[in-house]
């Protein structure tokens, strides 16, 4: 493995390790989602096409985007919502959203923006599940939500963890777009084989 990879890989595990467990999103958690798959894909479009109404309808998020870009945006969030909800949760998964939130950095998009997008899914899933479940299985599949985005969270507030990549960048010379951008096809290619096994 190109041994900058390797740091993101690190760093994920250095992170998930300073969580405390039942913090974490953990093995019950993979089997909520697992159970509640079918709702989940049901769920695809009106998450992915209130997500992009939610950013264009305000100004300082609309701006963001390049002209023509949301077909594309939807595109590859679509492929991240199917890919989050079939799993494997497993460390190239959490160096992978790394990964993601570093190429947001690099396009001036806040941590703030990202975390209330967090938020914003969480709701919708919270919405999503209560009409179409029972309560208990409603807050099952919201808790275990929720623990996943904390887990995701927690890697892209960890301020070490960037000044860490970013050293990494600078001793490898790389560029850390060429980087993110082969990093993300490299862990998408491991998925496929580990979705495969
Ligand atoms: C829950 C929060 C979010 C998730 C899960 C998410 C997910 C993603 C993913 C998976 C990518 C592709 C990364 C790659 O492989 O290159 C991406 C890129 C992008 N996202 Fe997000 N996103 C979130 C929040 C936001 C917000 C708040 C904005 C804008 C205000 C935004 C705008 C963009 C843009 C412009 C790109 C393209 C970056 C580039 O390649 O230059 N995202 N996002």
């Amino acid at each position: 493995m190109n041994p900058s990879l390797q740091g993101y890989f690190q760093a994920a595990k250095a992170v998930w390790e300073g969580l405390p467990p039942v913090t974490r999103f953990g093995a019950l958690d993979q089997h909520t989602l697992k159970t509640y798959l079918p709702q989940l894909q049901r769920w695809e479009d009106p998450i992915i096409n209130g997500f992009y109404d939610t950013l264009f309808s305000h100004p300082a998020t609309r701006s963001v985007f390049r002209e023509g870009e949301r077909a594309m945006r939807e595109q590859v969030l679509r492929h991240w919502y199917r890919r989050t909800i079939t799993g494997p949760f497993n460390l190239e998964y959490f160096a992978w959203q790394i990964l993601v939130g570093q190429v947001h950095q690099t396009r001036g998009i806040s941590k703030g923006q990202v975390m209330v997008m967090w938020g914003w899914l969480t709701e919708q899933i919270w919405q999503l599940s209560h009409i179409s479940l029972p309560i208990d299985e409603a807050d099952q599949l919201t808790m275990a939500w929720m623990r996943l985005a904390n887990s995701i969270k927690a890697m892209a507030a960890d301020e070490r963890l960037e000044a860490y990549l970013q050293s990494l960048e600078q001793q490898s010379g790389a560029n850390p777009r060429i980087l993110q951008s082969a990093a993300v096809s490299w862990l998408e290619e491991q998925s496929k084989g580990s979705n495969r096994s």
